[in-house]
């Protein structure tokens, strides 16, 4: 099974960002944690960041081909990008929503996001560990 991890805007500064909220690991300590939970799991995987919302639609355009599920975590684009919702939304492919932080009992702006109609299943406020349970999700289906 191949699994899309679309990492998205600021979370290449994991480590040095609110460590209160994201924890103290940097983001390329969290992909070789995804990468070793996936190898566990035997799963495909690609893991990616961007800070460019344009990089971040093409990624998905790309997973529509490749992936048989998807995991994002588009960082603050999730509470308003329609555009990343749009590039979503023709997945057949099962769609995990991810966050590090558990937005729905931070600011009020956090608490939307425009992907949920389209995920599967919602993990927040699990630190990395959110990641496992995404790819256990996806591995069990
Ligand atoms: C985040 C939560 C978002 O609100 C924030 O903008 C991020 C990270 C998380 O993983 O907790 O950049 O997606």
């Amino acid at each position: 099974m191949r699994v899309a991890v679309l990492n998205g805007v600021n979370l290449d500064l994991l480590g040095r960002r609110d460590p209160e909220q994201y924890g103290s690991l940097s983001y390329s300590e969290l992909e070789t944690r995804i990468y070793s939970w996936a190898q566990e799991l035997g799963l495909t995987v690609r893991c990616r960041q961007t800070n460019s919302e344009g990089q971040y639609v093409e990624w998905c355009h790309d997973a529509l081909d490749w992936a048989d599920g998807v995991i994002v975590n588009p960082g603050a684009w999730t509470h308003y990008s329609y555009a990343i919702h749009d590039a979503l939304e023709p997945h057949t492919a099962p769609l995990v929503e991810v966050h590090l932080s558990n937005v729905d009992e931070r600011e009020e702006w956090r608490r939307v996001s425009v992907l949920e109609d389209l995920a599967a299943k919602r993990i927040v406020g699990k630190g990395p560990e959110g990641y496992r349970e995404a790819l256990e999700f996806l591995a069990a289906r």
